[in-house]
């Protein structure tokens, strides 16, 4: 760690921990409501259980970006934030919305729209609150000596983000349009702007734990920026075969998002080339896992299984089925938990000066959530698979089905359990790093020679 504002990253990551965890408790609230134990139903029913679940996810993974651009950017750009204080009111305060929406779903007050349960005055607090975050940061990119690809990318990706925010608030009581604005946000977030992040924070971890030099790095990440506009934008019509939008979304859905796996995996195949072709080895080998994990696991969770419902023919009979939670679950764990949890796994020794990277724990951490979260999801497929041909083939009324299905819910839960096992041990380790220190010795002395060579690299643009 180079500069002192990026300690503030550490608050933000822990409010992620927290929030993970919390997650996952109304996961477990719902995989055993499934199997029938719905104890808890008076008091915070599925639907509730369910809204709390994803919003919590979404927090929880916004709170890690956050903490990861006020942790890269920095160092990036040669600078201090331009205010830590505005992080700090920024961070407090999103904590205070996000408590206050999962408090108001739990008594009915919400809006009922997968993803965007949040009501609008809350909306609202959400634009004020990233737009400090995005001025606090472009301010430290405009005021700094230079501008990577990495940090641009980074920046621009949360940008989109905050911008394609605003279709889902577009007023309407009309249910096609509602749903044809709200996959702007969901899908145009995790399969377009989302990505952009992703590739910017996969980039700066793979700089600093290959080795490789930066401008070979950044290069691919043109081409990752280029697969993921290509194919993500009009993929959005995956979404628009049957809810009332016109025929020829069946056609541009079809191709554009069948073609949406390969920005997928050009992003494994890259880290999986650096990696290999990164000389020196980093210290840090559990940050390396995450990362290398991350790119190859969002291949498989979005892109191998997202390709498996995305053709309407298949789509027809799969929507809105256990299929689209197997694929939901796999694919944010690989794309964006990973990724979250492979930078705090890397910034935890530079912010708090103790290696404790590579112990045990940290790799149980690691081989426990993925295993589970891999179980999960054939439980999830399983039950999937035998929801459509129960439901949509025989045509057996709906929860007359979810009970036929409810044995594979046992199946969910015990991979579920051995998966918590791993967050919990990551969690673990994480309160062990304890505190983040002032500005330390970067953890690794090959880690200051890579800075100093990779800093002056071709793909850092001088300014002013
Ligand atoms: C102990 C761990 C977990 C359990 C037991 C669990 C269980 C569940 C259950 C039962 C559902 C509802 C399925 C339905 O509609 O009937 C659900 C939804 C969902 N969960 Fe989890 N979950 C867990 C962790 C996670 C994690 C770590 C993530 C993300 C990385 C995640 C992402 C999601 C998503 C995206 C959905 C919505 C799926 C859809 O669109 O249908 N869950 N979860
Ligand atoms: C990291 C990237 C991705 C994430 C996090 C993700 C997550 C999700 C989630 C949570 C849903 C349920 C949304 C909802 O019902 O509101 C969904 C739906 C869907 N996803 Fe993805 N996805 C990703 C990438 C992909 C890709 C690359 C494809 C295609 C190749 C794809 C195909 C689909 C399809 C077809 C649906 C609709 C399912 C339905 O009709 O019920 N996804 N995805
Ligand atoms: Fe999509």
């Amino acid at each position: 760690m180079r500069y002192e504002s990026q300690r503030i990253a550490y608050w933000f990551f822990a409010t992620s921990m927290l929030l993970l965890a919390l997650q996952i408790v109304y996961g477990f609230l719902m995989g055993f409501a499934h199997i029938g134990f719905d104890v808890l139903h008076e008091i915070i029913p599925f639907h509730v259980a369910r809204a709390t679940h994803l919003n919590l996810l979404v927090v929880w993974l916004l709170c890690g970006f956050m903490g990861a651009t006020y942790y890269i950017v920095p160092e990036e750009v040669g600078r201090e934030l331009h205010s830590v204080k505005a992080a700090w009111v920024q961070l407090v305060s999103l904590v205070v919305v996000g408590v206050v929406a999962v408090l108001g779903f739990h008594f009915q007050w919400w809006e009922g729209r997968k993803f965007l349960e949040i009501p609008r005055p809350l909306d609202w607090l959400v634009v004020v609150n990233v737009l400090l975050f995005l001025g606090n940061i472009a301010l430290t990119m405009w005021k700094a000596p230079r501008m990577t690809t990495t940090s641009c990318v980074l920046f621009f990706g949360l940008l989109m983000a905050a911008l394609l925010y605003l279709p889902g608030m577009i007023p309407t009581d009309h249910q096609t349009l509602d749903s044809y604005w709200r996959w702007w946000v969901v899908h145009l977030w995790v399969e377009g702007v989302w990505e952009l992040i992703m590739g910017g924070i996969l980039a700066y971890l793979l700089i600093k734990l290959t080795g490789v030099d930066r401008e070979v790095i950044e290069k691919w990440l043109y081409v990752i920026v280029g697969l993921t506009f290509l194919s993500g934008i009009l993929g959005t019509g995956h979404h628009y075969y049957y809810i009332g939008t016109p025929r020829y979304w069946l056609l541009i859905g079809g191709i554009f998002s069948a073609l949406e796996p390969l920005a997928f995996l050009g992003m494994a195949i890259y880290a999986i080339a650096m990696a290999r072709r990164g000389g020196r080895a980093h210290a840090n080998r559990n940050a390396l896992s995450w990362t290398i994990g991350c790119s190859v696991m969002s291949f498989v969770g979005a892109g191998f299984l997202g390709f498996a419902h995305t053709l309407p023919q298949v789509n027809m009979y799969t929507h809105g089925t256990l299929v689209t939670a197997m694929h939901g679950h796999m694919a944010f764990w690989g794309a964006y938990a990973m990724l979250v949890l492979g930078i705090v796994a890397y910034a935890m020794p530079q912010l708090t000066g103790r290696k404790l990277h590579d112990t045990p724990l940290s790799a149980y951490a690691f081989w426990a959530s993925n295993i589970g979260m891999v179980a999960m999801t054939v439980a999830f497929g399983v039950a999937g698979v035998a929801q459509v041909y129960l439901e949509r083939k025989m045509g057996l009324d709906f929860l007359q089905v979810q009970e036929e299905i409810a044995v594979h819910f046992v199946g969910l839960v015990l991979a579920a359990a051995l998966f918590a096992s791993g967050i919990a041990a990551y969690i673990v380790q994480f309160v062990r790093y304890g505190l983040p220190v002032g500005v330390v010795q970067p953890a690794h002395e090959a880690e200051i020679a890579s800075t100093l060579a990779t800093d002056g690299g071709v793909g850092t643009a001088a300014r002013g």
